[in-house]
């Protein structure tokens, strides 16, 4: 393949970061395409944490080509923390390497401010939201009173709009929400003085990605979040307000579909989720406690703990067909280890009849898990490289994991670091095996 995207399976925090710093080598230009510093990615590069916003992960290899694409929303003061961080640490020493499409929209200390008050307001009902500002920036896109990074080029309309703006949400705040104003003159001042900072990155990343997908350069596209957050096909109203899947890319990019040659999955081994809303899976209590610990499930941009369950035949079933799944890539298997069964949730219940499907959503917070039990393992499985060093369990649960989701396994995780990982077909590889094909685990 020459152009892949990687869209997350589950509630977001699949370990998509690690998989995308990994499939990044062997890529030209990688591209974040939806969503804000809502999302973060964290990963383990010789010993060395990083946890990325916004840049993508091709960031962390020299030379590699970072895009964030028109479907994102940005908040320009994180973005330039951002690249000050990465460039203190050695990265991202050319600004070449960074694109920062014209058409994103960005997101502003009122759009936060709305943000959280929303979510005080809403007590025991909140989404749940990371506090970003994420939805109120979306909200202004489509009500057509964003700020575009295009908007940067004429100052003084940039400063009227956003004064315009700043009138408009303090009203909201002051008067609605009960909440604190914004402060305008600071806001435009630092505007004023990361104008031309910003502006270097800023260009036509729609043309620059058709050209460079015409000329065969190998591109990356690194989802955010994943399909169930999805504002369209997610666990509604508890999402995030893109959409996460695959059709994020064509509309996030401006590239046609035509133009993409597959869709890597990204799931859990296990299942998790942050915020509010139906978790089928869920699981509580000491063993959920002890796997919170053991994936160090707290989110990276929030830091709040993680809610476990067990693995969900029935939403990966879902997501592989919302976004036409070549494979998937496994991450954390080794979380697993050392417990005994492992339970598979292969469908659910609800009012004495059996579902194989996801139902409509009021429905979905009422179903019971339908859970398939497979003994575990206790072996240590890190150093695994190729399945056939997985204990005879490990790879039955994979098995069975593949089976059920209709889909085969392209990678599994192992560990924390990029070298961690069980590479069964790489995308990116001369060879790789484009079909369908689910028979890859007895070694
Ligand atoms: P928002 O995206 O900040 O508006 O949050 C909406 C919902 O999406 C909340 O449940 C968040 O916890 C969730 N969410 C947003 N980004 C992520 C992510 O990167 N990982 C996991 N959950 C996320």
């Amino acid at each position: 393949m020459k152009t892949l995207a990687v869209v997350g399976s589950q509630w977001g925090d699949e370990g998509k970061g690690k998989i995308v710093d990994l499939l990044a080598a062997d890529a030209d230009i990688v591209v974040r395409f939806q969503g804000g510093n809502n999302a973060a990615h964290t990963l383990v590069v010789n010993g060395e944490r990083f946890v990325l916003r916004l840049v993508p992960a091709g960031a962390l290899y020299q030379g590699k080509i970072c895009v964030i694409a028109n479907g994102t929303v940005v908040d320009p003061i994180a973005l330039l923390d951002e690249i000050t961080e990465l460039k203190r640490r050695g990265h991202l020493k050319d600004d070449e390497l960074l694109k920062l499409s014209s058409e994103a929209h960005m997101v502003m200390p009122y759009h936060r401010a709305i943000d959280r008050a929303r979510e005080a307001r809403l007590g025991k009902s909140a989404i749940g939201t990371t506090g970003f500002g994420i939805g109120p920036a979306y909200e202004d896109k489509m009500a057509r009173v964003g700020l575009r990074f295009d908007d940067l080029a004429d100052f003084d309309a940039f400063a009227q709009k956003l004064q315009r703006n700043i009138r408009d949400k303090n009203a909201y705040l002051k008067t609605v929400l009960k909440a604190k104003p914004v402060a305008a003159a600071p806001l435009v001042s630092q505007m004023r003085a990361v104008r031309s900072r910003l502006l270097r990155y800023v260009c036509d990343t729609s043309r620059f990605l058709q050209e460079a997908i015409a000329s065969g350069k190998r591109v990356l596209f690194e989802g955010a979040h994943g399909i169930m957050l999805d504002i369209d096909h997610g666990t509604y109203p508890f999402v995030t307000s893109s959409n996460c899947g695959v059709s994020a890319v064509f509309s996030g990019c401006g590239i046609a579909p035509n133009s993409l040659d597959g869709v890597l999955g990204i799931s859990k081994a296990y299942a998790t989720r942050v915020g509010g809303g139906p978790f089928p899976t869920e699981i509580s209590g000491r063993l959920a406690d002890m796997m919170r610990e053991e994936g160090n499930e707290f989110g990276s941009a929030t830091g709040r703990p993680r809610r476990i369950g067990w693995f969900d035949a029935v939403l990966t079933r879902h997501a592989v067909r919302l976004n036409g799944m070549w494979r998937i890539a496994l991450t954390k298997l080794d979380v697993l280890t050392g417990l005994d069964p492992v339970k598979i949730c292969v469908a659910y219940q609800i009012r004495g009849r059996t579902l194989d499907q996801v139902p409509d959503s009021h429905l979905l917070g009422k179903v019971k898990p339908v859970y398939e039990s497979l003994p575990g393992w206790s072996e240590s499985i890190s150093s695994a490289r190729s399945l056939s060093d997985l204990p005879v369990n490990a790879r039955r649960y994979l098995q069975r994991l593949q089976e059920l989701c209709g889909v085969g396994l392209a990678m599994v995780g192992v560990g924390a670091s990029r070298e961690a990982t069980i590479v069964v077909d790489n995308p990116f590889h001369d060879g790789s095996d484009n079909s369908n094909n689910i028979a890859v685990t007895n070694g």
